[in-house]
């Protein structure tokens, strides 16, 4: 039997080329040497989606997006975190051997703490209970599965770290029950910038979306940021955003060539940007069909989940029944 992969991408938006490079690429290729399980956390999304046309909508693009860029629903697992109820079960045992203090100190929920006392609100002004445990779910999505590796974006390592943290307390308590699991994360791509130059990311509005109509892809591709330099200029490609994204695209001669050109001056950014948006259709441009494809025909993508979520559920139960006989429910 293969080790297992798991990871979740999260129902809360169209994928970028960030989450592309960062964390969905890097998961497809480890589909090679593990069982993966890869699945569509809705109810981590409820703590911020509100409108259920909404969320269903959103669940069934993180699906699309998964098969188009390549998952076979045959041999990896694909399902949807609300279909498997031993997930809420796991959660509500993990929470009991979780450290308040750890989750106080989680980002997403101390930023939120960080804001609202700078702006003089009470400090847990708009913060849900469900957004306070949302690594406590996370690690039951985990630990169910027995899962090995986890390959995630750097701004899930505390996650996870959190995640491993429960697992040692709930061992150290009653003996090696839950299989400790490691996040893999890819340091060459820890920082895509947005067409900003910040870390691309929905937040900062600088994102550039891998299945939307060309015309806007180019559109964002052409308002990356550059400096002002002329053609002819010497230039360093290690401060251009456009080289930072080209580089994960072009192949090793392109790239070679580029940065021989930036640095001897010849390059032009419009023309850069060009050979950006050139790169990017060819690498998802018949993805970018398929994902059309996917998301005309819901009822196919309910059929994927219905059946992953059969296939997770046969290796949830087992390990459940072990948790609950451990604690001795
Ligand atoms: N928190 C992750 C994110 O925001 C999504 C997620 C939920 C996840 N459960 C997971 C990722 C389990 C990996 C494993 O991107």
């Amino acid at each position: 039997m293969k080790q297992i992969a798991l990871t979740g991408l999260k129902p809360t938006g169209p994928p970028h080329i960030g989450n592309y490079l960062g964390m969905l690429k890097p998961s497809l290729e480890l589909t090679k040497d593990f069982q993966a399980l890869y699945f569509i956390p809705d109810y981590h999304a409820l703590t911020t989606v509100r409108d259920p046309k909404q969320l269903i909508n959103l669940t069934y693009q993180a699906t699309a997006t998964w098969l188009a860029l390549g998952l076979n629903p045959d041999k990896e697992i694909i399902y949807r975190q609300s279909d498997i109820p031993e997930v809420f079960e796991l959660a509500w045992i993990l929470s009991c051997f979780t450290a308040k203090g750890l989750l106080n100190r989680a980002h997403a929920y101390k930023a939120i703490v960080d804001d609202n006392i700078a702006a003089g609100r009470e400090e847990d002004k708009n913060i849900n209970v469900g957004l306070f445990t949302y690594p406590v779910l996370m690690a039951a999505d985990i630990l169910l599965f027995g899962t090995h590796v986890v390959p995630v974006g750097l701004d899930q390592q505390q996650h996870l770290e959190i995640t491993r943290d429960v697992a040692l307390t709930f061992n150290r308590n009653y003996g090696n029950v839950l299989t400790i699991p490691k996040a893999v994360i890819r340091k060459e791509v820890m920082t895509i910038p947005g067409i900003d130059g910040r870390k691309m990311s929905k937040s900062y509005n600088n994102v550039i979306p891998i299945f939307a109509p060309p015309n806007q892809v180019l559109k964002r591709v052409k308002r990356i940021v550059t400096d002002s330099k002329h053609p002819e200029d010497a230039k360093d490609p290690d401060e251009c955003n456009i080289f930072a994204i080209y580089r994960h695209f072009a192949d090793a001669d392109a790239i070679a060539a580029k940065r021989h050109l930036y640095l001897e001056g010849g390059l032009a950014y419009g023309e850069m940007k060009k050979e950006l948006f050139a790169l990017l259709e060819a690498t998802f441009s018949a993805k970018r069909e398929r994902y059309n494809d996917l998301m005309d025909t819901p009822a196919e993508l309910d059929k994927v989940l219905e059946k992953g979520a059969e296939k997770a559920r046969d290796i949830a139960v087992p390990i459940l029944a072990k948790v609950r006989k451990a604690v001795g429910v």
